[in-house]
């Protein structure tokens, strides 16, 4: 008999908040829960499912098999809690099929060039998953592993830190990686995740998680509605096989200029070669900042719903897809069916096929040194 047991704790956190009207002090108190339930078992262990809640009512559910965000409860301008994330109810669903719904994706998230890279002059070949391109990690990538998993507060957030260890060759990639993925639920209404890694080798090391948002909630309609905008001034062109050609190109006078927020569905079947490749956006936004510091990369908005998401940054780049490869063959959570373009991720990282592109940014993490990310969803309403 499958072990399910049920654990629930609330912490109740004095804060001090500052009231403006009557410039006096008050005490607020804080409640914020975290439950903890089995939801399967693969290779032989357990795989459970956390629930994170905070005041206001936002709630995230995390699975250690994959990191998965499975479910994002998000107020609406009323006040209405939705999920705003595809995925499923079952873990069998993600054992079965899945389009990297929720996923920390890794050891290198997106695409690169036939598998195929050198690292000081020695080749390494990976797994090939995507045609003869190497996509998300591989056959089995980090969203398809069961992951160490204990429940962590900081300040007053709560969250998942997840932990995997990679090891030497899996998946063609050099070096014993240590990586941990911690989710943290603020009181904000934030999901940030700080991703941490250390190798023993030199390796290419690209983490980010693979959402498929749809603010108006999973499952009803496309996103074709929402406003988007993209802090960036140029992107990275892709060939037919959906790989960076090496150039940044300016977004100016092309569909891929979100400066200014605009309809997703405005300009997506525009008679454009790049939208050509991707089926719609597919691509890599260069995102516009200096260093590495947390730096807004994107802003998405709903308005049937007023629902807002922020999406800041430590990472040079950005990934947006708009689902174009969803096609209704998967049904989803409540029964609802995915289909054409139901959902976008904005999956923050390094420029694509970068370990073959010596003018992008690093994605080498050397043994000795620490591979450090940090990224936030962060949601409102207007
Ligand atoms: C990504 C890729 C897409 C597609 C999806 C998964 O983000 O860029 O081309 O492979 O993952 O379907």
């Amino acid at each position: 008999m499958r072990c399910s047991y049920l654990i629930s704790f609330c912490m109740l956190l004095l804060l001090t908040t500052s009231c403006k009207q009557s410039d006096t002090q008050k005490e607020t108190s804080v409640k914020m829960n975290i439950e903890q339930r089995s939801f399967g078992n693969v290779d032989g262990k357990e795989v459970w499912l956390f629930t994170f809640e905070n005041s206001s009512g936002m709630k995230a559910s995390i699975t250690n098999y994959g990191a998965i965000v499975v479910t994002l409860l998000v107020p609406d301008r009323n006040g209405k809690l939705e999920d705003v994330v595809l995925g499923y109810d079952k873990l069998e669903g993600y054992l079965e099929e899945t389009p990297y719904f929720g996923a920390i994706v890794g050891r290198y998230g997106n695409r690169i060039a036939k598998g195929r890279f050198s690292i000081n002059g020695q080749e390494y070949k990976l797994a090939t998953n995507n045609n003869e391109n190497h996509l998300h990690g591989g056959i089995k990538g980090f969203d398809k592993v069961v992951w160490d998993a204990e429940t962590v507060e900081e300040g007053n957030s709560i969250g998942l830190k997840l932990t995997y260890l990679s090891k030497d060759n899996e998946e063609g990639y050099p070096g014993n990686l240590k990586v941990t993925a911690t989710y943290l639920l603020t009181q904000d209404n934030e999901l940030k995740i700080d991703y941490y890694a250390t190798t023993d080798k030199a390796t290419p090391v690209n983490l980010t998680n693979h959402s498929y948002f749809n603010l108006a909630g999973q499952g009803n309609g496309t996103i074709l509605e929402h406003e988007i905008m993209l802090n960036a001034d140029r992107f990275t062109p892709v060939d037919a096989s959906l790989i960076t050609t090496g150039e940044l190109q300016p977004v100016a006078g092309t569909p891929m200029d979100f400066r200014t927020p605009i309809k997703i569905g405005a300009r997506i079947d525009n008679d454009d070669q790049q939208i050509k490749y991707g089926g719609g956006y597919d691509h890599n936004w260069i995102i516009n900042k200096q260093n590495s510091a947390l730096a807004l990369a994107a802003t998405l908005f709903e308005s049937s719903t007023g629902r807002v998401m922020e999406v800041l940054t430590t990472e040079p780049g950005i990934q947006f897809y708009s689902g174009n490869f969803l096609d209704g063959s998967i049904t989803g959570k409540d029964g609802k069916v995915y289909k054409y373009r139901y959902g976008l991720c904005l999956e923050t990282q390094h420029y694509p096929d970068s370990p073959n592109k010596p003018e992008f940014p690093s994605c080498i993490l050397e043994p000795g040194k620490t591979y450090q990310t940090t990224t936030v969803y962060r949601f409102s309403t207007k």
